[in-house]
């Protein structure tokens, strides 16, 4: 949801902002700007659509200046449009705004009879004009008088033309990490826009207020009071942020998945000792809990699905899994004896921390699995499990799903060995197989060019149907989702065995039925459901492990993995799911990394 970015040093700030909005463009992408100050005014850059067209105006422009602020949009209030892009302005004071105003109506109002003229449909330009009618001689004041102005949710950076020295810093509910250097200093709405240029990150907190010099960075709450905020040296490769060679980076992240897995187990456990080390959940006191509930969007929602699997068939702990914005407006029966695991790529998504607070603030227990360190989600829980995926630039999330599974996997054992419901020669047999995931996800990987050559028979089709059971049902939810988010195709997922209570009506000659068949204690069912699927005329593609003889009697397009226990069967099925969608996805010469109407991060409701 819009990224934001702001420099002051002595570089060229546009190259440096360009560069910056480059790695956050998965952030929104339907128009950009950035502002600079130039000698005694703003000049304010700003084009419609993607970011190549900002980046063709600078290079013909060439702007020269040494602080500024940039944005690239998903839009919330008013269209994207030249007018509505960002940085927005009032008499010399420019901004750039990721997140929300609620009581925007009522400002504009009131600085309308002030006089104030509006050009454009945003919240975000009532805050520009906002921060002008509070300002005396001092930037600092007058965002810190307006930022208590305002409901809503924002990450601001501002700069004017009066102090060109200095950029202000707002957060409250919306991302923002300041980078810091020798002589310059940075801002953004996250890290990967600024590995390139530092290690050294200060996350700002809720309601904090920062003045970035070239030299200097000093937080203050919304009162105005100095609060000391820790420098944290951030180890992210900056390749990890680049395509490297890939035609997308969904491509290369589907492909980085064995060592995302590697990343996000290494340390946590003892094969030897059949045992878990899950220092970081040291707080979390397993046996005290009654009830798990987790709580999630999207992908995530689906990673919650499979964890549900794990936890009750390990831990035997009953769990609820609730999509974040379903689960903060019911009367939700929430506890001291609810553990709340919330489940986030970002770590930054709105309704996920809305359903986080409410437990919080029903005295639950507060998990987090996330892959963004110091994002707003693990800093407000008591413990956090992270998910070592690096960067994932692409919309359509593929290696922070199956980095969330695998952690809800460890999580499940760790739960299972604190509350002895396995004992540790069974915790070894689950480690054992475990750790010859990555290897077996390999060898999925190399069934790409094939899955790429069966993608060139389904791209025509209008509408998929995706089969699962069991710890699969949610790979079924996954297939389908990914295949409609990037490639616009409509998909179903269903459990297999529902198929009969409606979904078959649709099945005729033109239904694809992608079923995952692979070795599991429902396999026979599952055959009965493909038997089903072709006394239909339904065509199916079916994914079944090494050395089944019987699914490709009933069709061309049967996809062998490598032999897995039923629970780690999931993680070689996500593979053809999001491989079998990418290459539609391309096929169809659709934008696989920025799919229309999305954004990476759903920071408002
Ligand atoms: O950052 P989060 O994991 O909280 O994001 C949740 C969803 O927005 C996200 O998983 C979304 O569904 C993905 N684009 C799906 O590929």
């Amino acid at each position: 949801m819009c990224g934001i970015v702001a420099y002051i040093g002595s570089k060229n700030a546009p190259n440096v902002l360009i560069d910056g909005l480059t790695k956050l463009e998965y952030r929104g992408y339907d128009s950009a700007g950035i502002a600079v100050i130039n000698k005694d005014k703003i000049d304010v850059y700003r084009s419609v659509g993607k970011l190549i067209n900002l980046k063709n105006m600078l290079d013909e422009k060439k702007p020269v200046s040494n602080i500024g602020i940039g944005h690239t949009r998903w839009a919330t209030h008013g269209k994207p449009s030249y007018e509505n892009a960002h940085p927005h302005s009032s008499f010399g004071i420019s901004l750039v705004h990721n997140g929300i105003i609620e009581n925007y109506l009522d400002i504009k109002r009131n600085l309308a009879d002030k006089g104030y003229k509006f050009e454009s449909e945003t919240d975000t330009e009532v805050i520009a004009h906002l921060i002008h009618s509070n300002y005396k001689d001092d930037i600092f004041e007058a965002v810190k008088v307006s930022v208590k102005q305002i409901k809503g949710s924002f990450a601001l950076a501002v700069i004017s033309v009066n102090e060109p020295d200095k950029i202000i810093l707002a957060r409250h509910d919306s991302p923002l990490v300041i980078g810091i250097s020798d002589g310059e200093n940075f801002a953004a709405s996250d890290i990967p826009a600024l590995i390139s240029y530092t290690n050294k990150f200060i996350f700002l907190e809720e309601n904090d207020i920062a003045i970035l010099t070239k030299n200097s960075v000093t937080c203050y709450d919304f009162e105005g009071k100095k609060t000391d905020r820790e420098v944290k040296i951030v180890d992210i490769n900056p390749v990890m942020a680049e395509k490297a060679g890939y035609r997308h980076f969904m491509q290369k992240e589907i492909f980085e998945q064995p060592r995302a897995i590697i990343d996000t187990i290494r340390g946590k456990y003892s094969l030897e000792n059949g045992e878990l080390l899950l220092d970081e959940l040291k707080s979390i006191d397993i046996k005290k809990y009654r009830r798990v509930n987790i709580v999630a969007c999207g992908t995530s929602w689906h990673a919650g699905l499979v964890g549900k699997f794990y936890i009750e068939k390990f831990a035997k702990i009953p769990v609820e899994v609730d999509i974040a914005s379903e689960y903060r407006y019911r009367d939700t029966i929430i506890d001291e004896e609810t553990l709340f695991i919330a489940i986030s790529q970002s770590g930054e998504t709105a309704d996920t921390i809305a359903a986080m607070r409410l437990a919080k603030s029903r005295g639950a227990g507060i998990l987090s699995i996330c892959n963004v360190i110091g994002s707003t989600i693990p800093r407000e829980s008591d413990a956090t499990f992270f998910t070592h995926a690096g960067p994932e630039i692409g919309v359509a999330s593929t290696k922070a799903f199956t980095t969330q599974v695998i952690a809800l996997l460890m999580l499940a054992l760790y739960f299972a060995q604190e509350k002895q419901t396995l004992n540790h020669v069974e915790i070894r047999n689950i480690l054992t197989e475990i750790v010859k995931l990555p290897e077996k996800m390999e060898e999925a990987l190399k069934l790409d060019s094939h899955i790429e050559e069966m993608a060139k028979d389904f791209k025509s089709f209008p509408s998929f149907l995706y089969l699962g059971r069991n710890v699969n049902y949610p790979i079924a939810l996954e297939g389908a989702l990914k295949l409609k988010e990037i490639s616009y195709i409509h998909a179903e997922g269903y459990p297999a065995g529902e198929m009969k209570h409606g979904p078959i009506a649709l099945i005729d000659k033109n239904m694809p039925v992608f079923i995952i068949a692979t070795d599991s204690k429902v396999y026979d069912k599952v055959l009965a459901n493909i038997q089903e699927v072709k006394a239909r005329d339904g065509i199916v593609i079916a994914t079944v492990t090494e050395g089944n003889k019987d699914v490709e009697k009933f069709t061309e397009y049967c996809i062998k993995l490598p032999a897995a226990v039923e629970e780690l069967s999931v993680f070689l099925n996500s593979i053809v799911i999001q491989l079998l969608a990418y290459h539609i996805s391309a096929e169809l010469g659709l934008d696989v990394d920025q799919p229309r109407n999305l954004a990476k991060s759903v920071t408002v409701e």
